[in-house]
């Protein structure tokens, strides 16, 4: 079924998110990506298209090294690529506005993080409110961070999982959209637990972009609610 062109991608406050107001979201459907590695989210989403059960266009996938196999991943579909190396940029600042411009002039409006080992700052949260979209591989609030599934095992929990949230300036803290849980078993290893936790990750990342991209949700502080479309 696909879902109409619409979006209330709305401007937030971290605490007070006022749903009664939009930014312009260039009434486009493009999202752009930012990945630092293997890119199997990245394919997710790429193959999602593909098949039509998701109604976007990647407009760019950046990464901020550039051995990323998500690079070839994107080439590989056709969908331009960009290297943009933190290291070249005199701060957090300059990296993070010259992502924002990026993705501006090429008419992004949602943004989503694919595996991207770099903390977001107030210069691109600020371009996109309510507009940045992670994947994490836990049911968060539990670990956060990085290592989420050994922090799961060492922790001894028996479910995890995988989490879709929006960003804010704290590190995984944002609003949830999307949760899958996921068994931890006795015989677990980190590759094992994090391997059928990716398979989730890869069924839950492109509903979550469908879900923010269709519109239909509001946010009550931090609480992410879906409203009939
Ligand atoms: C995924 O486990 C994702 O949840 C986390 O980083 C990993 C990225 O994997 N944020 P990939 O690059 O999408 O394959």
């Amino acid at each position: 079924m696909r879902a109409p062109e619409t979006s209330n991608i709305v401007p937030v406050d971290s605490g007070s998110p006022d749903p009664g107001s939009r930014i312009p979201d260039h009434g486009s459907r493009r999202i752009g990506v930012l990945i630092s590695g293997r890119g199997s989210n990245l394919q997710a989403l790429i193959d999602a298209i593909t098949d039509g059960s998701l109604n976007a266009q990647i407009a760019i996938v950046i990464s901020n090294k550039a051995d990323a196999a998500g690079l070839d991943r994107a080439g590989a579909a056709g969908i331009d690529t960009l290297v943009l190396d933190h290291r070249s940029f005199a701060s957090r600042d300059e990296y993070d506005a010259a992502i924002a411009s990026e993705f501006r002039s090429r008419g992004v409006s949602l943004v989503c993080l694919a595996g991207f080992m770099r903390l977001i700052g107030p210069r691109l949260l600020d371009q996109f409110p309510q507009a940045i979209l992670n994947i994490h591989p836990s049911l968060l609030p539990a670990f956060p961070g990085v290592d989420a599934q050994r922090q799961a095992l060492d922790h001894g929990v028996k479910i995890s999982g995988a989490t879709v949230h929006l960003v804010t300036g704290e590190l995984d803290g944002g609003p949830i959209v999307v949760q899958a849980a996921v068994p931890v078993r006795d015989d677990d290893t980190v590759e094992l637990l994090s391997a059928r936790i990716l398979i989730e990750e890869h069924r839950l990342y492109p509903e979550a972009v469908r879900i923010i991209l269709n519109g239909g949700w509001r946010l009550e502080g931090r609480r992410f609610f879906r409203v009939a479309e």
